[in-house]
């Protein structure tokens, strides 16, 4: 696997060959992202993993600083996994002018759930992805559905700018008690990792229970219950909610009597740690 580090040296490598799939991450890469890589290689193309930690998406008092950076390790993992080609810019190569031009995505779908929780947090995931696609053109993106709002918000972009790329979206990768796998794992104390499997269950509780709920205000209780039941473990709930697939919306009666495809998503803070996590139901 070759490794680049600028545009330049990227767009030469790509040249070759004319249909890419693109796997974007921020590096310290676990089973999922893996998984995302043998995902992009079922498409039978060359596949480039792009390592990128965006400040443009960290609040000013969240975890940029201390994400962990884990380049090395990366690269040997990503070639084990089959990666074609590993895209590594620094800060000074993916901005080498503040980025004063954004791409702000619909507030209807980027300013609840994770984006009530994290100002401008969507607004700099969709600048990022936009000119990681501007950079490598690729013809497929692999994108986790473990980040669920967020590839909700890549399709729209993807939709409404016309840009030929297709997305595909993976089942979240899970840990054999069923914690979804996240790099920020990584932060949790032993007594926490034993724990973090609760927001797991916690969400597929919900999902049981709200499938025999016929109006929104039964769903609403519901989702109020299991953040107290949260709550008295000790975690910090932010959300744990069922929403439409198709926009992430509050159901309405009618969609819960057509039994229209929903997803329950959920955040909570466990000590210092964020987690999110969602079920398709
Ligand atoms: P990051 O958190 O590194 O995740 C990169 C990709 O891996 C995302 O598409 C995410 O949904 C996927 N992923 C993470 N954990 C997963 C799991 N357990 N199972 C399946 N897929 C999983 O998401 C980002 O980076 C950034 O916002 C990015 C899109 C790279 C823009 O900066």
């Amino acid at each position: 696997m070759q490794t680049v580090h600028t545009v330049s040296d990227l767009r030469v490598a790509l040249r070759p060959r004319p249909d890419w799939a693109l796997v974007p991450t921020m590096g310290n890469l676990h089973a999922g992202h893996l998984g995302l890589i043998a995902r992009a290689r079922k498409e039978n193309v060359p596949v480039v993993a792009s390592i990128f930690v965006n400040r443009l998406q960290f609040g000013p008092n969240e975890d940029f600083d201390r994400y962990p950076r884990t380049l090395q390790h990366d690269a040997e993992l990503l070639a084990e996994a089959g990666c074609d080609l590993l895209f590594a810019p620094d800060e000074a190569e993916m901005y080498p002018q503040p980025q004063t031009f954004r791409v702000l995505p619909d507030p209807a779908i980027a300013d609840m759930l994770d984006g009530a929780a994290r100002p401008g947090h969507f607004e700099g995931v969709a600048t990022v992805v936009m000119k990681l696609f501007q950079m490598t053109g690729p013809r497929h993106a692999v994108f986790g559905k473990k980040d669920y709002q967020q590839l909700l918000i890549i399709r729209r972009m993807v939709e409404q700018f016309a840009l030929p790329i297709d997305i595909i979206g993976l089942d979240t990768v899970r840990a054999d008690d069923g914690l979804a796998l996240s790099s920020r794992n990584g932060y949790l104390t032993p007594e926490e990792r034993a724990q973090a499997p609760q927001l797991q269950a916690a969400l597929r509780a919900l999902a049981e229970d709200a499938r025999l709920a016929t109006a929104p205000e039964q769903i609403r209780l519901l989702e109020q219950q299991t953040m107290a039941r949260l709550d008295q473990l000790g975690w910090v709930p932010d959300y744990l909610t069922l929403r439409r697939r198709s926009d992430l919306q509050t159901p309405t009666a009618l969609d819960l009597h057509q039994g229209a495809a929903c997803v329950v998503l959920g955040a909570a803070r466990l000590g210092r740690t964020r987690l999110i996590d969602n079920l398709e139901c």
